[in-house]
């Protein structure tokens, strides 16, 4: 498979891997196996949800993307219009977390960084916690370890009488995974 140039390290390292585990399929099938997976990637991306602001009128709403890695180029896709709500920081996540940069308080967390188990339960955790009622964790590649469905469980909490899921104690209104993409929306005063 030809290296198509401009491509992210990371899309085109997805590609070939999309390709290994299809040994059977020809090339030319491979291809469009990536090119439907780039296509579920980049509506994920920032350029997506920039519009979505827009589209909605969130005229003082803030993306902020985080990117530890300089040869990375950070929000390539996002068209001019949409740049101003954009705030792309350079660096790792842990000390963005710990500075005073990033807003306590959230709409919205997209987890797409380091799919390690440890890494992913700690973004789940440091971000829930800044989700305002009603708000929305969304994360990549949950299918790469037990992060995501762990994290879920521990926002259930179950009647002791009956052992099913007790709604007043349970911290998220729902919860779902669709493909590779799982989300939470977080509920506050779980009583
Ligand atoms: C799977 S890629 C996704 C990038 C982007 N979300 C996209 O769709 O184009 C993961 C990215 O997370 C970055 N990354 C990994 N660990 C990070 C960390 N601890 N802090 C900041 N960025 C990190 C990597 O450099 C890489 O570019």
């Amino acid at each position: 498979m030809k290296k198509v140039p401009g491509l992210p390290g990371h899309w085109w390292r997805r590609a070939k891997e999309a390709n290994r585990s299809a040994p059977l399929s020809t090339p030319f099938y491979g291809v469009w196996d990536s090119v439907a997976r780039f296509a579920a990637e980049i509506r994920t991306n920032s350029a997506f949800i920039l519009k979505a602001l827009a589209d909605e009128k969130l005229a003082t709403a803030k993306l902020y993307s985080i990117e530890w890695c300089k040869d990375c180029e950070q929000g390539a896709l996002i068209p001019d219009e949409l740049r101003p709500q954009f705030v792309p920081l350079r660096g790792k996540v842990e000390d963005f977390a710990r500075s005073d940069e990033l807003p306590s308080c959230i709409d919205m967390f997209l987890h797409d960084s380091s799919h390690s188990y440890r890494h992913m339960l700690w973004e789940f955790r440091q971000f829930w916690q800044r989700l305002r009622d009603g708000g929305l964790l969304v994360s990549h590649d949950v299918h790469m370890n037990a992060a995501f469905p762990e994290f879920v469980a521990k926002t259930y909490t179950d009647d002791k009488k009956t052992g099913r899921r007790d709604a007043q104690r349970t911290s998220h209104y729902e919860w779902g995974r669709w493909g590779y993409i799982g989300f939470v929306t977080k509920k506050i005063n779980a009583q």
